[in-house]
This record gives structure tokens, sequence and C-alpha cells, in this order.
């Protein structure tokens, strides 16, 4: 079965792109899906984010220019089924010199399509720079359908004519006919704040049920994680952010169901995934410091329920 790619795209910078690739990917992988991150945004937050080090030669610079088994840049990250195609500052210089190439377009998707249709992955997501360059375009016309993350602040509509413009344009000139907008991801929700509340309900009516129903609130664990190389789920497991990426893993199998490649898939149903194997098991069990230091902003949040809005009721 051919494995689905999607782009997680917005051309707007700090707007969760990153924290959702790591993030949804590593909830994916506990629920047993075998999961493959490509970082295609040269500041390389996605491959620091996983822990993983930015080496020279680590990206797809090479391959998109010359071409070749994409195997030869896949890394496995600390976790198993769960694999990463890390990027460094050297794909930066794509940006300008694919446009030489022919078939500038369709560099990254000569080099995915071929993986893609192998079936070895259940899910390819694309962590794609936050602009609208020849590398977003790259994934745009390699993947199956796009992931929008898109803050709840009040700029959160601005530009969205544009990447819908866009994807449109690739439609119809044929670059990519099949490019669908999978689902909008609010992310960096307050229920504190009416204004939150308020984009919601207008990102709502702009794209209805494409907007997936698990908001991701505003957690601080999310924001620290990345520093420690770790997804959320591995670096606090009970935290509102780690449980938010959970639920919307969960959705995300319910719109993209896969049939079980070992017979272990972890049905959507299931609500408490046992964690990501082939870390330090200890570690990402281990409870959280009693007292709250000042250096531990959440260590006494409660463990499991999020607070009441914070999640858009996919239960
Ligand atoms: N839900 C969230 N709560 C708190 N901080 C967040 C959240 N999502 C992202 N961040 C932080 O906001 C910044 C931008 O997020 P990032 O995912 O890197 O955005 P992008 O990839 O779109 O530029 C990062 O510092 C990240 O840690
Ligand atoms: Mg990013």
């Amino acid at each position: 079965m051919t494995t689905p790619i999607f782009a997680i795209a917005n051309q707007k910078g700090g707007v969760g792109k990153t924290t959702t690739a790591i993030n949804l990917s590593a909830c994916l992988v506990e629920r047993r899906q075998r999961v493959l991150l490509v970082d295609l945004d040269p500041q390389a937050n996605a491959t620091s984010g996983l822990g993983m080090p930015k080496a020279e030669g680590g990206s797809l610079y090479r391959l998109l220019l010359a071409g070749g088994d994409v195997r030869a840049q896949i890394r496995p990250t600390a976790y198993r089924r769960f694999d990463l195609i890390p990027s460094e500052v050297d794909l930066a210089g794509a940006e300008v010199d694919i446009v030489m190439a022919r078939d500038y377009l369709h560099r990254l998707g000569g080099l995915l399509r071929p993986l893609a249709e192998t079936g070895e992955y259940d899910q390819i997501f694309i962590d794609c720079p936050p602009s609208l360059g020849v590398l977003t375009m790259n994934a745009m016309t390699a993947a199956d359908a796009l992931l929008v993350p898109m803050q709840c602040e009040y700029y959160a509509l601005e530009g969205v004519s544009t990447i819908l413009r866009i994807v449109e344009q690739i439609r119809t000139t044929g670059a990519n006919p099949r490019l669908q907008i999978d689902g909008v991801v609010l992310t960096m929700y307050d229920a504190r704040t009416k204004l939150a509340q308020q984009v919601v309900v207008e990102i709502f009516q702009h794209f209805g049920d494409r907007v997936y129903e698990s908001l991701i609130p505003r957690n601080v664990r999310l924001s620290e994680a990345p520093s420690y190389g770790k997804p959320v789920v591995v670096y606090d497991r009970h935290s509102t952010g780690a449980v938010a990426y959970r639920r919307l893993a969960r959705e995300f199998l319910k719109r993209h169901p896969r049939p079980a490649a070992d017979g272990e898939a972890s049905p959507p149903g299931v609500s408490e995934p046992e964690g990501l194997d082939g870390v330090q098991p200890a570690e990402a069990a281990a409870p959280a410091p009693a007292p709250a230091g000042p250096s531990e902003p959440d260590a006494a949040a409660p463990a499991a329920e999020p607070p009441a809005g914070a999640a858009g009721g996919a239960e």
C-alpha cells in the first residue's frame, strides 16, 4: 500500500509547523505507525528537536540536485519505527540551485515517490520552511495532502488566501493534480482569551470540517522539549501539550486509517498508547518532580486531563 505523503506548510514562521511535525509524528509512532519525517527547512529545527545532529552533507541538498536513492539520507531516530531525513544549513543553497535543474518543481517528488510506493512507512511528513519558495513548492508537488498549522491569533487567516491560491495553481497547472488540503491544525490555543476563541470560530467558518477538532493549547512543555531533543510525549508525557498531540494523532488516524502492518497498530479508539519504544523507558516514564520550582513551571500539572476547552471534543 502506497504511503501517503503530507506536507506541513504555512509560509508564516512560528505557527507550529515543526512542533506539529515532530509531535504528530511521535504520537503516530506511539500508535505503532512507521513514520518518516523529512526536514526540509534549512534551519533544521525538526532535526535538532529530535536530538539529531546537523551534519555536513546530511540534508537532501545533494540528492535534490543530482537525484539518487533517498534511502542514503534516511537516519533512524532514538525511537523505533521513527526515521528522519535531517536538514542542515546547506539546504538553503537548494532554494537557489535547484531552479537551474530540469523539472525543478519535482525534485523532491522524484526522490520520495519511489519510497512511498514501497509502502515501508505508514506516513511520510515533510516539515516545510516558512516561505513559499522552491523547497515548499517541491513539498507541495511531492505531497498527497497539506496540513496547515495555524496559530490562534488575530492575523491567523492573513496569508491563507495565498497558500490556497498556490495549491489551486499546483493542481490546475498539472504540477500535482492530486494535492488536497487535508486539514488545518490550530496551535497555541489559549482558552483564557476571547480573541483565541473568536479566531477559532472564524477558522472553522472558513475551513469547515477540514479543521482538526483537537486544538493544540499553548503549553510551555511543548516549547521546552526541543531543547532537550525530545518529542513532548517523551519529555513530559502527561503535559497538556502531550495529551493534545496524542489526541490529534488519534483524530488523524481516524481520517487516514492504516492497516496494521504487524497486526499491532493501536486502534484509534485507544486513548493511551504505551509510549515510544527504543528510548530510555525509565526516563520516559519518570514521574514529574514533586514541588514545582521556578524552572519546572508545569511539573505539578495534573496528569490526565487537559484544561476544559483545550481540545475540541475529539473524545
Ligand atoms: N502549542 C505551543 N505552545 C507553546 N509553544 C509552542 C507551541 N507550538 C510551538 N511553540 C513554540 O513556538 C515557536 C515556533 O514554533 P515552531 O513549531 O518552530 O513553528 P514553525 O515551524 O511554524 O516556525 C517554537 O519556539 C516552539 O517551541
Ligand atoms: Mg519550523
